[in-house]
């Protein structure tokens, strides 16, 4: 058994490897603030699934604040195998004490803000929590000699880069959010801390992530909603603007196989695209979305956002061969899933 500290443990990806690592009888510290980028509940309610404590309906009683409500999560959840710490990675007095009290074999930093666009509006948010935030996290590994960490990057560092596909040897230097830049930054700032403190390290460019549980926030997820509402959706571009989507299957595949290359080597810094490698138009995921569900889009056709890339396509040859990565789902398939546990959790 393994201890594993998850920092934005209730959120779609992290809490997806909550899940998994759970299950595969493993020891679990998340820390998150429970943050309301998206609504927090949701966030409740993937822990209650995480931890298979999904029957848990009062959670959603208005009567209670956000703050009891998370009081109550932790007293149902909390167990041997699994501690929730509701706290800040921005509070570095917390996080130490959190520090100091767990062992921890292995950090995953999945904790940031999130989403491109609202990092135009408030950048210095996006440079506490994912730069700042994340740097706490590093000094206090460095501290408790924690060596093993792998950090969620992004596509997006590869801006609108026009080699496709992307390869992790690509120049990044020319993000178009700051999101991006946070994302950038935080590669090169993890390279200090392998090379000053031998914290050996995996980060990963997630290559747009969907399935069961996604930010509602994303694309596929809000569509989704908005068909079924006969609301219209707002649609950038002409279409052809494309991404290559990630099942979060096999994004969590990715994830424990980097998980288990750490433990197996020393030395380590690698930079991994996580991604499904087949690219799919905008116009082409309303189609699968509009054909899965029976029900017709109503498009609100807009300009491109800045801040937007036109595409992205992840090379996984890297992650195939280092760490026998191999993203099985198709997207008609993964589109269906979701849809399904959509229409089981609304
Ligand atoms: N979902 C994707 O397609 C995608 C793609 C590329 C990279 N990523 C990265 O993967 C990671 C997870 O993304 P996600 O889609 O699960 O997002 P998410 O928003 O669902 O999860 C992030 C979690 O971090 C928590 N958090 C935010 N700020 C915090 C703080 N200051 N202290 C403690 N907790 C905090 C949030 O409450 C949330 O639960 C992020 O780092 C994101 O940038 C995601």
């Amino acid at each position: 058994m393994k201890k594993f500290l998850i920092t934005g443990g209730a959120g779609f990806i992290g809490s997806t490897i909550v899940e998994k690592l759970l299950k595969l009888r493993h020891k679990v510290i998340i820390i998150d603030n429970f943050n309301n980028f998206y609504d927090y509940n949701k966030k409740i309610q993937n822990i209650l699934e995480s931890t298979n404590n999904c029957k848990n309906k009062e959670f959603f009683s208005n009567f209670l604040s956000k703050d009891e409500k998370i009081t109550k999560l932790k007293k149902i959840c909390d167990s041997d195998n699994f501690i929730l710490e509701y706290s800040d990675i921005r509070n570095t007095e917390e996080m130490d004490r959190i520090f100091s009290k767990h062992e921890i074999d292995l950090v995953f930093n999945a904790a940031a803000m999130a989403g491109v666009r609202p990092s135009l509006i408030e950048p210095t948010l996006y440079e506490e929590v994912n730069i700042r935030g994340y740097m706490n996290i590093l000094e206090l590994c460095k501290k408790y000699e924690i060596k093993k960490f792998v950090q969620a990057s992004s596509s997006s560092v590869y801006g609108n880069n026009k080699e496709v596909p992307f390869k992790e040897t690509d120049i990044v230097d020319f993000a178009i959010s700051p999101y991006a830049a946070t994302k950038k930054s935080g590669e090169v700032i993890g390279h200090v801390y392998h090379k000053l403190y031998g914290i050996d390290m995996v980060q990963l460019r997630f290559f747009t992530v969907y399935g069961p549980k996604q930010r509602p926030d994303l694309a596929i997820h809000k569509f989704t909603k908005m068909i079924l509402e006969e609301k219209e959706i707002p649609f950038y571009g002409d279409g052809t603007t494309s991404r290559d989507y990630t099942y979060i299957d096999d994004i969590i595949d990715g994830i424990l196989k980097s998980i288990n290359y750490l433990f197996k080597n020393e030395k380590v810094y690698e930079i991994f695209n996580l991604g499904g490698s087949h690219v799919v138009s905008l116009k082409k995921m309303v189609e699968a979305i509009e054909t899965t569900l029976g029900k017709k889009a109503i498009l609100n056709k807009q300009p491109i956002q800045p801040g937007d890339v036109e595409k992205t396509y992840a090379d996984i040859t890297k992650a195939k061969k280092i760490l026998g990565y191999n993203p099985t789902t198709n997207f008609e398939d993964g589109i269906r899933k979701f849809i399904e546990w959509y229409k089981n959790t609304i």
